[in-house]
């Protein structure tokens, strides 16, 4: 179990050395992630209400470079671009995280921070650019704390990152590792946590080892609610406490069915979990519907498929309209076949992102 992270990281910012340091620099490349069990509701300070199952994706990610140097002042200095521009709301998220976690970093303060950051993929595309960007920021701040106090990056290295990008954005701290993850207290492993992401530990069927995601694009459209609001809708959630347990089980039985290759019963938890997750949305209070025709015509169309064809492909929903199509590398010619013939069709202008698991972040150069 974690015990007593948030003191152990409070000293280890204890030994870090402001005032002595030139120009340090860090790029990582972190891939975003789609969860099958789903995170939705939360307690103070990012501790999720359940634990949460996703899988790294490959070819959805975010570059993110970071130079921070000292200067005469106290104050810290941020300069962020976004594809090489200025964003005043992506800027103020990140200013308010870097105050958030100003406690475990002190050699921050006093800094000027600039940070240039880039998405393979389109804003509101259904794939978290939270995920990608938080894990790219807080692996990049954790490296250049090791920089400073000449550590390596062992598996408290990829711990205390996961820590961090909870901190910016829950599932963040899935993000920073490849492959299935989980993240939140089971009470089965006692290598689980809330407060930081776990690689499955165990090897997967031969299934689970080349698993692709096609996100079909149905709608552009920014979300209407953020999912900080949906979280908080949770608490006076009339359904929380079933969801709770619901998600508790989902997870001990997906992860039954990913380790013995039993293809069928994830399919079902998948698709189980999606539709949950928009079921609370549409019964809090307020309540609010993020599906659009499409995303059903191309739910019930899979549904179908798989009856037809006997082919395993599963769909899932993160908070928004867009689906993604999970299915074994196997399966891509069928599945590619059935997006192309039909499934373009209910897409916004045929978008649709062409992604699989992947191995996780990558350092770019220190
Ligand atoms: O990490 P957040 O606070 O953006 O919440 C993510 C919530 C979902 O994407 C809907 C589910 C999940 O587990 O990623």
């Amino acid at each position: 179990m974690s015990g007593g992270l948030h003191q152990k990281y409070l000293d280890e910012a204890v030994g870090q050395i402001p005032g002595s340091m030139g120009i340090l620099k860090s790029t990582w490349r972190c891939p975003s992630n789609i969860a099958l069990v789903k995170y939705w509701g939360k307690k103070h300070v990012q501790i999720p209400a359940n634990p949460s199952l996703s899988f790294t994706l490959s070819n959805s990610y975010t570059e993110m470079n970071l130079t921070i140097g000292k200067h005469a002042g106290n104050a810290q200095e941020l300069e962020y671009s976004f594809e090489g521009e200025q964003n005043e709301a992506f800027e103020s998220r990140i200013r308010g995280y870097l105050r958030n976690i100003s406690s475990y970093f002190p050699f921050l303060s006093g800094c000027n921070i600039r940070i240039a950051s880039r998405n393979t993929f389109p804003h509101s595309s259904g794939i978290a650019s939270s995920a990608s960007s938080m894990g790219a920021l807080a692996l990049g701040i954790c490296s250049i704390e090791r920089q400073i106090l000449d550590g390596s990056k062992d598996e408290d290295f990829y711990r205390k990152a996961s820590y961090m990008a909870r901190l910016g954005s829950g599932s963040a701290a899935r993000s920073v590792y490849g492959g299935f993850v989980t993240w939140g207290t089971m009470e089965d492993n006692e290598h689980t946590s809330d407060e930081f992401a776990t690689p499955l530990a165990e090897s997967v069927g031969p299934a689970f080892t080349s698993l692709c995601d096609a996100v079909l694009i149905i709608s552009p459209d920014k979300k209407s609610v953020s999912s900080s609001q949906g979280h908080a809708l949770m608490d006076d959630h009339p359904y929380a406490g079933a969801r709770y347990l619901q998600a508790r089980k989902n997870i001990l039985d997906l992860r039954r069915a990913i380790i013995g290759n039993d293809i069928k019963t994830f399919i079902q938890i998948a698709e189980n979990e999606a539709l949950a997750l928009h079921g609370l949305m549409m019964s809090s209070d307020p309540a609010f519907l993020l599906l659009k025709p499409g995303t059903l015509q191309v739910m019930s169309r899979i549904q179908e498929f798989r009856k037809e064809k006997g082919i395993s492909v599963a769909f899932t929903l993160d908070a928004g309209p867009n689906v993604h199509l999970i299915y074994p590398g196997y399966e891509r010619e069928k599945v590619l076949a059935l997006i192309m013939d039909e499934l373009l069709g209910y897409c916004y202008q045929e978008q649709w992102l062409d992604d699989r698991m992947g191995t996780g972040p990558e350092e770019l150069s220190v």
